[in-house]
């Protein structure tokens, strides 16, 4: 039984907890969620329950409290919550890894563990530039990326999000000073690919990795580009001896309507970042992949370990978790499911192509965005998606939703509606 009110709740809430992007003390009472089920959030103060369009970020592709993903955790909570992995090891971690390196592109073989997506962006980086570095080139230590990115907010993955307009743009002059290409166009420009390829070539001897979000922009702007574009990535990398990282964290786990966004362009980066639906939304664990190549070349070196190891590496409870969602996604026809959802969103929201205030609709996979032509009034958006009884998160002047796969047709129909009442009310 709940202890305290919902009332009690808000005002501590308010008083003492931090929100994502968000003041202290807080300026928007957040809404109190007592549980979640399937696809549906139940709200504490008995107003009903919500459809979750956000998937909580990207993440819960299953829906809320589903029994296989409970039974994982169960179990494993019986045999071992958590064991240090300095010099220990165990089946819910080797099997996650096993699964990771089966499923994922040809050629990335070596999986490193960790907290979130964040510090997957970080481990990334730190295998490419010590990579280099234990070849005899320490010079390689800049990145190379294109603008509307977003890859999380630690130091490193700030200094690669969009520098301008991005969420990061306070810390310009602080951050490590990377190499930014235009934003790639949704199409595919073959004069926008020479400018790729000429650039990577100039900075190619101070680049230790071009790092970017294949086919879907997420937090930099839901912008979505041709596959097409990470080809000719792969090749300028391969030409001018810079690794090639795509971070998967948003688009991975079949979002986009392939497993990973790389296998659109049947591309292999050198280093592959993982998380969100890696648990299943169940709980934080994120991954980063690489191929032999870059593990060489840091056991090479005078320093010939990957010095990172947090305390809750391969925790065996959300190994156990992900190992059991890898499994239900990959044993159902997920890219029909996929594919039903994105149909789904493309009849729902033609009618907001239409409508005043908005810019541009699109919908990949089970992605479907309204971008209007001015910045949203967040609160009065959430509030006509809640009318609709659907939790959407708008941010800038994009309206979106990501459901999770289960979500049924009527309900996709009616995230859908939510999406245009909150277009035209926010
Ligand atoms: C592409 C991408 N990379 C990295 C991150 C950061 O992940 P996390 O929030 O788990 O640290 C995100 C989160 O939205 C993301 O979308």
């Amino acid at each position: 039984m709940p202890e305290l009110s919902v009332r009690e709740l808000l005002d501590l809430d308010r008083r003492h907890v931090w929100h994502p992007y968000g003041p202290m003390p807080g300026r928007q009472e957040p809404l109190v969620v007592e549980s979640a089920s399937g696809v549906r959030l139940r709200m504490a103060d008995g107003s009903g329950e919500l459809i979750d369009g956000m998937s909580s970020w990207w993440s819960a592709i299953h829906g809320y409290n589903h029994p296989v993903l409970n039974e994982a955790a169960r179990g494993q909570l019986d045999r071992m919550s958590h064991v240090m992995f300095g010099g220990l090891t165990h089946e819910p971690a080797v099997q996650l890894a096993k699964r990771l390196v089966d499923m994922s592109p040809e050629g990335l073989e070596h999986v490193f563990l960790c907290d979130s997506g964040s510090v997957a962006v970080e481990v990334a980086v730190k295998m490419c530039l010590q990579h280099w570095r234990s070849l005899g080139r320490p010079g390689k230590q800049r990145l190379l990326t294109w603008r509307g990115g977003y890859h999380g907010d630690t130091w490193q993955p700030m200094s690669v999000c969009d520098p301008e307009g991005g969420m990061h743009e306070l810390w310009q002059g602080v951050l490590q000073r990377q190499v930014f290409a235009e934003a790639p166009p949704a199409e595919f420009d073959e004069a926008y690919a020479e400018r790729l390829r000429e650039l990577i070539g100039r900075h190619a001897d101070e680049l230790a990795a071009v790092i970017v979000e294949p086919v879907v922009q997420g937090a930099g702007g839901m912008r979505f580009h041709s596959p097409e574009y990470l080809r000719v990535l792969r090749e300028a990398c391969d030409t001018h001896d810079v690794l090639l990282v795509l971070d998967e964290i948003a688009t991975g786990f079949g979002r986009t309507g392939a497993l990973f966004a790389a296998d659109h362009a049947g591309v292999t980066p050198d280093v592959m970042c993982v998380g969100k639906a890696l648990t299943g939304g169940y709980m934080t664990m994120a991954a980063t992949l690489c191929t032999p190549r870059v593990a060489d070349g840091i056991s090479r070196g005078e320093v010939p370990v990957l010095a990172h190891g947090p305390t809750f590496m391969a925790n065996p409870l959300a190994a156990s978790v992900a190992c059991a969602s890898i499994d239900l996604l990959l044993g159902q026809d997920w890219r029909t499911e996929v594919k039903r959802i994105e149909t789904g969103l493309r009849d729902g929201l033609a009618e907001a192509a239409s409508a005043p205030g908005v810019r541009d609709v699109r919908v990949l996979g089970a992605i479907g965005v309204v971008q209007l032509d001015h910045e949203v009034d967040m609160a009065a958006a959430t509030a006509a998606a809640v009318r609709e009884g659907v939790w959407l998160r708008p941010f800038r002047d994009l309206v979106y939703t990501m459901p999770p796969f289960v979500t049924g047709d009527e309900d996709v129909a009616r995230i859908a509606r939510a999406v245009c009442a909150a277009a035209r009310e926010g």
